[in-house]
């Protein structure tokens, strides 16, 4: 039996994070041994936003080889650039007439992004989500992992399948539904900003997101920063959100015993008896963080430094989503009667 299909869009907008890597990239590493992925960098949609294209090609690679490094492999992967895939951007234009201006002006992402940069309301971004559905549609993509952010898109991506498969489809499913795909709440770990404001994320304090690739040095910087308090009142409290976080953090870079003896530890400490040492407790957390992100920034330099390597990933992944997204795209023009000879 072939493998469902799953496909996930990145925008390369900035280096992963551990809250990236923890929160989405590993996932994928699961979902690569059981699924037909399809992983594919948005440039495209970047534009929407980012409109200065003088460093896109450095952080397309950038952010494949970060992705490769931590472990997708691109045999097993179908890797590629969005915009080599030109079939998306015709059906796209289909979509586009089955899309209708009241619906995309109400999107929350819609409405966020005209917050935030009022001077740069442009068509791209009202119809971002077409494109997205597009992207989604051409490969006949079943489940799409996402955070929830992302699952008013996929229902816009549903509708927009729905309302072409009745237009055209004649009672027939040209365009598959697809489907946010969640992991199982319990394996989804949201990783807080060392200053123990929000999630950790590119748009925060750089000093409070730790990245990929950061150096060692930094790190260790960044993790003696981070914020800690006097310790508890009394014992076996429960720890504050920064707190807890450091202990989240220490459960996926250090080794079970060291996480029990802090955790011990600070359930001992009470105002009188502060057993635990948080300066200890971020040494060596900083220490197990270096082991685990430094072979990533090592491999990722290495990944960088061979321009062909990722060429050829990227015309390798070119030419399976085309030749896909050419199938759809046949049947599309088919069945909307563009056929003329
Ligand atoms: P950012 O917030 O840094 O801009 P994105 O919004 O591009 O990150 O998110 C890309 C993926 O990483 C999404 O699947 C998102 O859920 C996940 N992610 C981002 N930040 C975190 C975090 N701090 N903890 C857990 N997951 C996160
Ligand atoms: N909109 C997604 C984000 O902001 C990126 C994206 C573009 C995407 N096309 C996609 C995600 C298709 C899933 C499927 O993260």
């Amino acid at each position: 039996m072939s493998k469902e299909r799953i496909l996930t869009g990145i925008r390369p907008t900035g280096m992963l994070h551990l809250g990236n890597y923890f929160g989405a990239t590993k996932n994928f590493l699961h979902l690569q041994e059981n699924f037909d992925c399809y992983i594919f960098v948005a440039d495209w949609h970047s534009l929407t936003t980012h409109p200065d294209t003088s460093t896109l090609k450095q952080s397309i690679r950038r952010v494949l080889a970060e992705n490769i490094a931590c472990g997708l492999d691109p045999e097993k992967v179908t890797l590629y650039a969005q915009s080599d895939v030109p079939e998306i951007a015709e059906l796209y234009l289909y979509l586009n007439m089955l899309a209708y201006k009241g619906e995309l002006e109400k999107t929350v992402t819609f409405k966020d992004k005209v917050r935030q940069n009022p001077q740069n309301v442009n068509a791209g971004l009202l119809t971002y989500p077409v494109l997205q559905a597009a992207d989604i549609l051409i490969m006949q993509a079943g489940k799409v992992p996402v955070g929830k952010d992302q699952e008013q898109h996929l229902e816009m991506a549903r509708n927009f399948a729905q309302r072409f498969n009745h237009r055209y489809g004649n009672g027939e499913t040209i365009l598959p539904e697809p489907v946010a795909y969640s992991a199982d709440d319990n394996e989804l770990v949201k990783i807080l900003s060392l200053d123990g404001n929000g999630k950790m994320s590119k748009s925060e304090n750089h000093l409070n997101t730790i990245y990929l690739a950061d150096d060692n040095e930094l790190i260790i910087k960044k993790l003696k920063k981070a914020k800690t308090d006097q310790g508890p009142e009394t014992e076996n409290s429960t720890p504050p959100d920064y707190i807890e976080n450091l202990f989240t953090l220490a459960k996926l870079v250090s080794t079970p015993d060291v996480v029990e003896k802090f955790r011990a530890d600070y359930a001992n400490s009470s105002s009188g008896n502060t057993v635990i040492r948080y300066g200890d407790f971020k040494k060596q957390l900083a220490e197990d963080m270096v082991k685990f992100i430094e072979p990533i920034r090592t491999r990722t330099e290495e990944i960088l430094a061979d321009e062909s390597y990722l060429a050829g990933i990227m015309k390798d992944g070119k030419e399976k989503a085309r030749a896909v997204a050419a199938e759809t795209l046949k049947i599309v023009r088919e069945k909307m009667g563009i056929k003329y000879y």
